[in-house]
Formats: C-alpha cells, sequence, structure tokens
C-alpha cells in the first residue's frame, strides 16, 4: 500500500492557544503516529511576513509554535517538522508556479477579496494597504504543497480554497509541461470547528478570546473565569450543550468524565464551581507538557536543531524534485541532452494507476469548473436558463473559432465542459 502524505503549514503570528491545540495540533500528531501516513508539518513564517510586520511577534511566535509542537510529542524521526524559510527550493518553485497562475484565479481569491471589501466599506481605495504578498499568498501556498507532493491537507474551512486553487495551479502546470504534481485534497474536521473561546464564539486569534495553551495555572484560571456564562443561580439545572464550560471539558475528557460532568449541570451546579472544576481539569491535563513547553523554550537551541534536521529531510526530498520542475520548464544546463517528455512518461507510466489517472481527471474537471463559474453562476441567475446557456455556448464557440493552437485547445476544452455540464439546457 503506497502511504498518503499528510501536510499542513502553521502561521507563525501567534500564541498556540486551545483551539489549535483541539483543532490542528493534536491530530496532526496522532495522523503522524499512524505508518500509512508520511507527515510533514512545517511553521509557514513566510506567510507570517503577509498578515504580521512586527518582527520580533514573527520570531517569538516561531519559537512558542516549534516548542508547543515537541512540548506535545511530535516525533520528530516519523514526522518531518521544518520551517518553511529553511527549503529555499519553496521560494524557487513559487515563482515557476507563479507563471502558471492566471492572474483572474488570484482575483477571486477569500482573503484579498476580505481586504478590498472592508476598504470599500470605510470608503478607502480597493487596495489600500492590499500588498502582493496578501493578493498572491496562495500561490506560495501551492507549492508548500506541490513541492512535496501531498495527498491530504488538513485545514480550516477558510482554507479549503486555497486547496482547490494549489490543484487548480497544479492541474495547468502538468496540462503545460506533463504531470509532476500529485492533486491534492482538503481534510476538514467538522467537529474542531467548533472549539469556543471566551466569549462562546470560535476560538481565534482575531476575536481575542483565546486561551493560550500553555499559561501558567494563575493565568489560566484567570482567564477560565472570564468564560461567558448566563444569570442561572446555583442549583437552577443548567443546559451543558450550550455552556461554553462544558464544550471546553468535553473535548479534553472521556466519555465517562463527560457523562458526570453533564450530571452536575442537571444538578445546578453554581457557575463558579463549574469553572473551578474546568480549571483543574485542564490544569492537571496541560501540566506535563506545560512544563517540557518551558524546559524547551529555554532550551531553543535544542529545538532549532530539530527543525534543522527537519530541513534536511525536507530538502532531501525537495531539492532533487525542484531540479526536476526546473527541467521539465526549459531551466536547464547549456549541457543538457534529453527529451523533456521523456523523464515525464517514464514516471507517468510507473506511477499512474487507474485510480491516480481517475483522481487527476477529477482534479482537472474542478479546476475547469472553478475557472467557469462566473459564466455558470451567469446562467443560473438568468430568468430563462436555457436560452442563457445556449448563448453562452454560442459565445464560447465563435471565441474557439478566433483562437490558435494551444489557448483554442484549451477554450475547446472548456467549451466541451460547458456543454456537458448545460446539456439539460441545451436540448
Ligand atoms: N495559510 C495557512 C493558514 O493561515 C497556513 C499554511 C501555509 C498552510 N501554507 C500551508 C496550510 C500549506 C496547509 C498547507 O492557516
Amino acid at each position: 500500500m503506497t502511504k498518503q502524505t499528510v501536510l499542513t503549514g502553521i502561521t507563525t503570528t501567534g500564541t498556540p492557544h486551545i483551539g489549535n491545540y483541539l483543532g490542528a495540533i493534536k491530530p496532526a500528531i496522532e495522523a503522524s503516529l499512524n505508518s500509512n501516513n508520511n507527515s510533514y508539518f512545517f511553521l509557514a513564517d513566510f506567510h507570517a511576513l503577509i498578515k504580521c510586520h512586527d518582527p520580533d511577534r514573527v520570531a517569538r511566535s516561531t519559537q512558542e509554535i516549534a516548542a508547543t509542537w515537541l512540548a506535545l510529542g511530535l516525533d520528530t524521526d516519523k514526522a518531518t517538522f521544518y520551517r518553511q524559510t529553511d527549503i529555499p527550493e519553496i521560494t524557487e518553485l513559487t515563482w515557476i508556479l507563479t507563471c502558471m497562475t492566471s492572474k483572474g484565479l488570484m482575483n477571486r481569491s477569500h482573503a484579498y477579496k476580505a481586504s478590498v471589501d472592508a476598504n470599500r466599506e470605510a470608503g478607502r481605495q480597493d487596495d489600500d494597504d492590499v500588498t502582493m504578498g496578501l493578493f498572491s499568498y496562495p500561490i506560495l501556498m501551492a507549492a508548500d504543497i506541490l513541492m512535496f507532493n501531498a495527498d491530504i491537507i488538513p485545514v480550516g474551512k477558510d482554507q479549503i480554497q486555497h486547496i482547490e486553487m494549489a490543484r487548480d495551479i497544479a492541474g495547468r502546470f502538468n496540462h503545460t509541461y506533463g504531470t509532476l504534481f500529485n492533486l491534492p485534497e482538503a481534510q476538514v474536521d467538522e467537529q474542531t470547528q467548533l472549539i469556543p473561546g471566551l466569549d462562546g464564539r470560535k476560538m481565534s486569534k482575531s476575536y481575542d478570546n483565546t486561551i493560550p495553551l500553555f499559561s501558567s495555572s494563575d493565568d489560566l484560571y484567570k482567564l477560565i473565569k472570564q468564560i461567558k456564562t448566563d444569570t442561572r443561580e446555583p442549583g437552577e439545572p443548567k443546559d451543558a450543550d450550550s455552556s461554553t464550560i462544558f464544550q471546553l471539558y468535553a473535548n479534553f475528557a472521556t466519555a465517562a468524565e463527560q457523562a458526570q460532568m453533564r450530571a452536575k449541570f442537571d444538578n445546578g451546579i453554581g457557575w463558579g464551581d463549574a469553572k473551578k472544576e474546568l480549571f483543574e481539569f485542564l490544569d492537571s491535563y496541560l501540566a506535563k507538557p506545560r512544563e517540557e513547553y518551558n524546559r524547551l523554550i529555554n532550551d531553543l537551541g535544542f529545538v532549532e536543531q530539530q527543525l534543522l534536521k527537519g530541513a534536511e529531510k525536507a530538502r532531501s526530498h525537495a531539492i532533487p524534485f525542484l531540479e526536476e520542475v526546473r527541467v521539465a520548464v526549459g531551466i536547464r544546463p547549456l549541457t543538457w541532452q534529453g527529451s523533456s517528455t521523456a523523464k515525464v512518461e517514464e514516471k507517468q507510466e510507473k506511477e499512474q494507476s487507474a485510480e491516480q489517472v481517475a483522481r487527476a481527471e477529477e482534479g482537472r474537471r474542478r479546476a475547469i469548473l472553478m475557472q467557469l463559474k462566473p459564466q455558470l453562476d451567469r446562467v443560473n441567475s438568468a430568468e430563462d436558463k436555457s436560452a442563457e446557456a445556449k448563448l453562452l455556448i454560442a459565445e464560447k464557440q465563435s471565441e474557439v473559432e478566433t483562437l490558435k493552437k494551444k489557448a483554442r485547445q484549451k477554450a475547446q476544452n472548456e467549451l466541451d465542459f460547458l456543454r456537458e455540464e448545460l446539456a439539460e439546457l441545451l436540448v
């Protein structure tokens, strides 16, 4: 059985909190113990520069996140744990992919569009404070993923679009230069999207409602006391499921412990006592890793070494793979001999099982679908859908006729796709 490559990155702009732990770090470390997986976890420090221009904060966050993963028991011999910026091949690949990314695709990026929308709302120019880093952020992310031919990308919901974009970019590269890249899939765990913060909304840096994973016992208790509750008095029964206190507790507790706590809620435990129980439970759950964290944060030379070891492992793949990519696009030693497609074809024959071919095909379809979404939306929102569909096909048809060679082939593919997609409306 071939191993699955699981890869995810963490932007180094903040202090790891309980939401990060439950939603990302814990499941990732568990997945890395599965011997069917090849895990790549990395600190996305170049991504940090997109949203944070405070150098000390970026540096500090990088230390904290690295020490956190190690303190929680990540085995750096099993998983490849590295810092994005230690792999210069990723940045080089980013440029090659940038030349395979249509600007239109980036225009549709949620992260970029959110900034434009905020500017409009505030009466500013669309692109105020929008850097090219923000605009082309999905391409750097695509390079992170495609460099290691990752299969599965565990991410939060807000990142799904970026994985789709990585597929799209990979599809275009493969189509142009031969198949070198695997098409990755996002993996979103609905359950862990729901970790509430102090105010009951999703725990998130941007809401300023987080509980840092390794705060001191005193700080942990202070924060837990701030959790929002209703005005029910001690003795009044309380609904466990709608309580932030219970939900946080439940995410760490066994089924039996949860049942006991639920009974206490039914029996009207006071909010103060419930908070105290949550605190004691979390404090003891976190005591050991916290101690280890404090040890590591005072031994950053060791943490650095772990990252460098990871970088070496990662580069043992990245260096030869980037060489293949360079040769494929025509960046070659002057004396290079051989046919540019020979190697690729050989690789394809060896590696492409029927299932992989089907997956690649599905990826291409999704990529085209994303490109054509505005046109399909136009049809769907038209009053007479069938007439609009026919009009669209006619337009596309005449576009195909004006184009030459490659562009024509691409437009023809799109036309075929639209015909398939709109078949019912065209009869
Ligand atoms: N952009 C991601 C985030 O903000 C972090 C990230 C960077 C990432 N590169 C990645 C996640 C590659 C998965 C794969 O959460």
